[in-house]
C-alpha cells in the first residue's frame, strides 16, 4: 500500500515508517556534523565537559529525540530513552515515535553505542522508575544527566491509581484567538472557556514536577545517580499576547511548579549528591502537539518566516545542540548560565526584542490574503509532516509499503 498523510483539523493520525527512519537519520547526521565542528575546536577533548550516561524520559519525538540525539551522537553518551508509543498493528502503523526510537536504536548500535529504549511504557509508573534502575545497575553506571522531556494529556498516580487529565485552557476568562489551519491556509476564530479549579489542579498535576521528582528521589535512593549529576525538565515562555492562554493558563500553572521543583530538588539533593536542577526554556517549535492550541501555528509560522529571514531560524536539533554546547557543557565553565530566576534560556533568539516586534506587527495585519507572504503555513506544515514520517527528503512515497513493521 502507498501511505498518505491523514490529517483532520491539524491532527495527522497516521506516520510513515520509511520517512520516521529517514527522519532521525538526517537528524542524527546534523548532530554529527555539530560533533565534527566540536572536534576541530578543540572543544571535546578527554576533559571537557560532558554527559556519558543520560536518561530520556520523553525521549521518542520533540525536544526528548533530540535531546538524546545530541547526548549520543554529539558527545558520545550511552543513553536509556522512555516513551509512551503505540506499536504497529497488521492493519495500522505505529506512532511516529516507535518508529523514531528503533532507528535511534539501530543508529546506536551501528557506532557501538550503547542504548536501550523502553518504547511503550508508562513513565508515570514505579514500574518505568525501577527499568531504569535496573539498566544502570546491570550495566554498572549511573546517570549524569536526566532529561525530564514529557507531553502528556494524562497521568494515573501510581499510589492511587487515580486519572488525572491535562487541559490547555485560559483562568478566569474566556479566550479568544485566531487560529489557522496550515493546510488549508483557513483563519478563522476559536474560543476556549476558562478552566475550572480541579482542570488547573489536575494539570498541574500532570505536566508539573511531581513525577519528575519521584523520578529523581528513586534514582538516588537506588544510587544510579553520578555525583553531580544534572536534571534538566523544559518549558515555555513565549510572548505576552499567548500568555492567557499558556503562561497564564493552566500549563503555566504546572509550569510554574515545574520551576518550583527544580528548585527543590537542587534544595534537597545538592547537599547530598552534587545534583543540580534546572528548568530550560525553549523556543517555540513544531511538534505533534503544538498544532492544536489557537493562536500558536499562526504565531510559529510568522515567527518561522521572521527568523529564517534573518537567519537565526532553529529546530529542536539546533535548540538542542546549542543548550548541550553553549550552556550545559561549555569547556572552562563552572557555573550553567541561568536567568536571575535560575532558568536556562534558550529561547533569546526568539524572545529577541527586534523579532518579536516584527512578528507583533505581522500578526497584526495578517489574514488570509497576505498569509503566505507575512508568515510561513508551509515552512510549519512541513516540520509537522516530518514529524510524522512525510515529506522526508529522499524517501521514495512511492514505494509500496507491505507491512508496518
Ligand atoms: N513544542 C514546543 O514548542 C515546546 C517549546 C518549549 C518547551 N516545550 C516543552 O518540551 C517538553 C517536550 O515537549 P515536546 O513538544 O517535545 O513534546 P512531544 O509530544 O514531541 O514529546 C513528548 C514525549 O513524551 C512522551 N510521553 C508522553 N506521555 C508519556 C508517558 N505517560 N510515559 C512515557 N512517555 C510519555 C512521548 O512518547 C514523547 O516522547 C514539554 O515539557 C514541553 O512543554 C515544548
Amino acid at each position: 500500500m502507498i501511505i498518505k498523510p491523514m490529517v483532520r483539523n491539524n491532527i495527522c493520525i497516521n506516520a510513515h515508517p520509511d520517512g520516521c527512519a529517514a527522519e532521525v537519520r538526517l537528524q542524527a547526521q546534523r548532530v554529527k556534523s555539530f560533533r565534527e565542528r566540536l572536534k576541530n575546536s578543540g572543544a571535546n577533548g578527554k576533559t571537557a565537559p560532558k554527559p556519558l550516561h543520560a536518561l530520556v524520559i520523553g525521549c521518542s519525538t520533540g525536544y526528548g529525540l533530540a535531546s538524546r540525539l545530541t547526548a549520543a551522537f554529539g558527545y558520545g553518551a550511552e543513553t536509556v530513552g522512555f516513551s509512551y508509543e503505540k506499536e504497529p498493528l497488521a492493519s495500522k502503523p505505529a506512532t511516529p515515535g516507535w518508529y523514531f526510537n528503533r532507528e535511534f536504536d539501530r543508529l546506536a548500535a551501528a557506532e557501538g553505542l550503547f542504548s536501550t529504549t523502553f518504547s511503550e511504557i508508562d513513565a508515570f509508573s514505579h514500574a518505568a522508575k525501577q527499568k531504569a534502575i535496573e539498566v544502570a545497575k546491570e550495566r554498572g553506571f549511573s546517570y549524569d544527566l536526566i532529561i525530564y522531556s514529557l507531553a502528556s494529556p494524562v497521568r494515573i498516580d501510581p499510589d492511587t491509581g487515580t486519572m488525572y487529565r491535562s487541559v490547555i485552557k485560559p483562568i478566569g476568562r474566556q479566550y479568544v484567538g485566531r487560529s489557522l489551519d496550515v493546510f488549508t491556509g483557513k483563519i478563522s476564530e476559536a474560543s476556549i472557556q476558562p478552566a475550572t479549579d480541579e482542570e488547573v489542579a489536575e494539570t498541574v498535576k500532570v505536566m508539573g514536577g511531581e513525577d519528575w521528582q519521584l523520578w529523581i528521589t528513586a534514582l538516588d535512593q537506588a544510587k544510579v545517580l553520578t555525583q553531580g549529576a544534572i536534571t534538566l525538565a523544559y518549558s515555555y515562555i513565549g510572548p505576552s499576547f499567548s500568555w492567557p492562554i499558556y503562561r497564564d493558563g493552566t500549563i503555566g500553572q504546572a509550569k510554574l511548579h515545574l520551576e518550583k521543583t527544580a528548585q527543590d530538588l537542587t534544595a534537597n539533593f545538592q547537599p547530598k549528591n552534587g545534583l543540580k536542577a534546572y528548568v530550560s526554556i525553549n523556543k517555540a517549535v513544531v511538534t505533534r502537539a503544538s498544532a492544536v492550541i489557537p493562536i500558536i501555528p499562526l504565531y510559529i509560522s510568522t515567527l518561522f518566516k521572521v527568523m529564517k529571514e534573518r537567519n537565526i531560524h532553529e529546530d529542536c536539533v539546533d535548540q538542542m545542540i546549542r543548550l548541550f554546547s553553549e550552556r550545559l557543557y561549555m569547556k572552562g565553565i563552572s557555573k550553567i548560565p541561568t536567568d536571575t530566576e535560575g532558568r536556562i534560556r534558550i529561547d533569546d533568539l526568539e524572545m529577541g526584542g527586534s523579532v518579536q516586534t516584527e512578528v507583533s506587527a505581522r500578526l497584526a495585519s495578517v489574514d488570509e490574503s497576505n498569509l503566505y507572504t507575512l508568515s510561513d503555513p508551509a515552512g510549519f506544515k512541513n516540520d509537522f509532516l516530518r514529524a510524522h514520517g512525510f515529506e522526508v527528503p529522499g524517501v521514495d512515497y512511492g514505494r509500496e509499503v507491505t507491512s508496518f513493521e
